[in-house]
């Protein structure tokens, strides 16, 4: 889960990775660093630490050169220190490596180029990169040829990248399972884990599969496939609606997606009806249906598993990507595996359909970035198309998945056009919602700052909003909170309410609010703060998070947004970053 650029071309090169890096930095932020290739010498510059503290710390845009690369970093194999920064060197100090991924037989490789008298300066699986390269330079061999010799001794998944001084003017870039896009503009050529790292320069871009190398030089791009022969590739042009990443006016990139998604629900329903209506099918032909997901996009599919029942009268089950590979043994060909991610790139949830497709089952993926590894994988893509969501807790992307999920339960029963047209109408209440509520949420944030537990509840289709409003808490603001069935409560968790705990109560005005809203009571026979958020209002409540009356299937999405928001302002009142939340990062590519 790191981010990693390289620039070759007629700019000064690294102000140019420097403002990759910022745009990267949702994928990593821990440290930070940069190679530069100038006059026969090769600078190093990296640290721990933001990439503006880097930058700030150690004068990056003074690095001179026309050839670099750099890299945001969240560590995996080493602790947070400079000297685990990447880039890094050889023993010679003259090539330099950036990789993306977990090399899995790096202990290894590491003993026997420490007995070839490799000397090691960081405690990361990435370092055998450069000095295995070394090795084969040694040996006589390009730089293209010993980053593909070098690639086949590695086991894991990788993007790197790497420069020498004993090839000054190239790039060379590889993959396996890992992200990486070459970019095009006149002579300028870019590689990166994110065509957003340069879409502000070109929206021209080549992609890369797996084993292949590119050989990027100014004004030249050369694909290799793993035996080094040469490849003809076609350019594409990248959808700039999905490049942008501008936080306009807003102060952090969570606000504005969650500000954002009245205009996102709005073009949800421009799906296409026929693909629905096709996949609703496959849905109920199949034997099993299996939702496969991690964290926010999981509780999307516990939504649809609701929706999916109560609409399609179609029973499915949904299983956590990190533990999908324990049920293996029940998937078969007549198995759909509907996997939901937004980054597309989650190696929990890659493994479970890689593992799906082996033995048969058909894969769909409800994804958001177009061309990820799932989409790849996938027999059939529903794209989210919210536009790039950047901040590292996923707001508009839930939103969007939940109105897929929709979408696809009403194609069930020949219901799309009905269902989109609602979800259309829906996107006004989600306005109405934030504008009602943004200033009680404010003084509600303040009430909550020192808090240390939070719990959520709520039942049927709502119960996974509960627990994705207390994922969202806790991620950004490091409050311990739970979500969980109101009705659950009583069996454990009950004991720990104490006076002044915060319950929030998702009790709509349906066939759930006097049931969930008796459980609020006896919370707060005991203490409980009572949060309600309900289109009607109750003396219950010590707090009313009021929301529309809406039809009983669109809750969720109501009631999530005022959820987020107080999450975002709990964050922001007790000094947090929430774009950037501690030990996490947007796209989890290790298991
Ligand atoms: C969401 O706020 C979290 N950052 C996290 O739980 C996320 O949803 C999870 O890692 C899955 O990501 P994906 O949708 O990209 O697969």
């Amino acid at each position: 889960m790191c981010g990693i650029i390289g620039y070759c071309g007629q700019k000064a090169a690294v102000p140019v990775v420097l403002e990759a890096l910022k745009c990267l930095e949702y994928r990593g932020y821990d440290s930070a660093g940069v190679a530069s290739l100038c006059d026969g010498q090769l600078l190093i510059r990296k640290d721990a630490g933001k990439v503006e503290e880097v930058i700030q710390k150690h004068k990056l845009a003074d690095l001179p050169g026309h050839v670099a690369i750099g890299h945001t970093r969240w560590a995996t194999h080493g602790g947070v220190t400079q000297f685990n920064a990447h880039p890094h060197a050889d023993c010679s100090g003259r090539l330099a490596v950036v990789h993306n991924g977990i090399i899995e037989n790096s202990q290894e490789l590491r003993q026997e180029l420490t007995r070839r008298g490799h000397r090691f300066a960081s405690e990361t699986d990435t370092e055998v990169i450069p000095h295995l390269l070394e090795d084969e330079l040694k040996n006589g061999h390009s730089l293209e040829q010993a980053a593909l010799n070098t690639a086949a001794k590695l086991e894991g998944s990788y993007a790197f990248v790497v420069v020498s001084l004993d090839d000054p003017g190239k790039i060379i870039g590889t993959r396996r399972g890992n992200p990486l896009i070459v970019g095009l503009n006149g002579r300028d050529r870019y590689v990166s884990s994110d065509a957003l790292a340069f879409s502000q320069y070109t929206n021209e871009v080549m992609g890369l599969e797996d084993n292949e190398v590119v050989v990027l030089t100014e004004g030249g791009a050369e694909f290799l496939d793993a035996q080094g022969n040469k490849l003809v590739k076609q350019a594409r042009k990248l959808d700039q609606s999905w490049a942008e990443s501008d936080k306009g006016a807003y102060q952090h990139f969570m606000l504005k997606e969650i500000m954002e998604q009245a205009q996102v629900l709005g073009r949800i329903a421009n799906q296409d009806k026929q693909q629905f209506t096709e996949i609703a099918l496959d849905i109920l032909r199949a034997r099993q249906v299996i939702i496969t997901a991690c964290g926010t996009s999981r509780y999307a599919a516990l939504v649809g598993r609701y929706l999916f029942s109560r609409v399609g009268k179609k029973f499915c089950d949904v299983v956590m990507a990190s533990e999908f590979g324990y049920f293996a043994d029940s998937v078969d060909k007549n198995t759909v595996v509907i996997a939901v991610s937004q980054s597309g790139e989650t190696a929990d949830v890659v493994e479970g359909v890689k593992a799906a497709r082996a033995v048969g089952a058909q894969v769909i993926s409800i994804v958001n970035r177009p061309n990820s590894i799932l989409t790849d994988l996938s027999h059939q893509v529903i794209y989210l198309n919210c536009g790039s969501e950047i901040a590292v807790a996923a707001t508009k992307s839930f939103l969007s998945q939940l109105a897929i999920f929709y979408l696809l339960s009403f194609a069930m029963v020949n219901s799309f056009d009905q269902a989109a047209a609602r979800l259309a109408e829906l996107s006004g209440e989600v306005s109405k919602t934030l504008d009602w509520n943004k200033s009680e949420l404010i003084k509600l944030s303040e009430k909550l700052k020192d808090k240390n537990d939070a719990y959520y509840i709520a039942r049927g289709i709502n119960f996974a909003i509960a627990s994705e409003a207390a994922l969202k808490l806790k991620e950004i603001s490091y409050v311990h909170a739970e979500g969980m069935p109101a009705g659950e409560l009583k069996h454990g968790t009950l004991a720990l309410i104490e006076p002044g705990t915060p319950v929030v109560v998702i009790c709509p005005d349906d066939y759930t609010f006097a049931e969930t809203l008796s459980n609020a009571i006896e919370t707060k026979s005991r203490g409980a703060y009572i949060i309600g958020v309900s289109d009607r209002e109750s003396e219950v409540y010590d707090s009313w998070i009021k929301i529309p009356k809406v039809d009983e299937l669109l809750y969720p999405m109501v009631a999530v947004v005022p959820l987020q928001l107080l999450a975002y302002y709990v964050a922001i009142n007790r000094g947090c970053d929430p774009d950037r939340p501690r030990n996490l990062a947007k796209s989890v590519t290790v298991k």
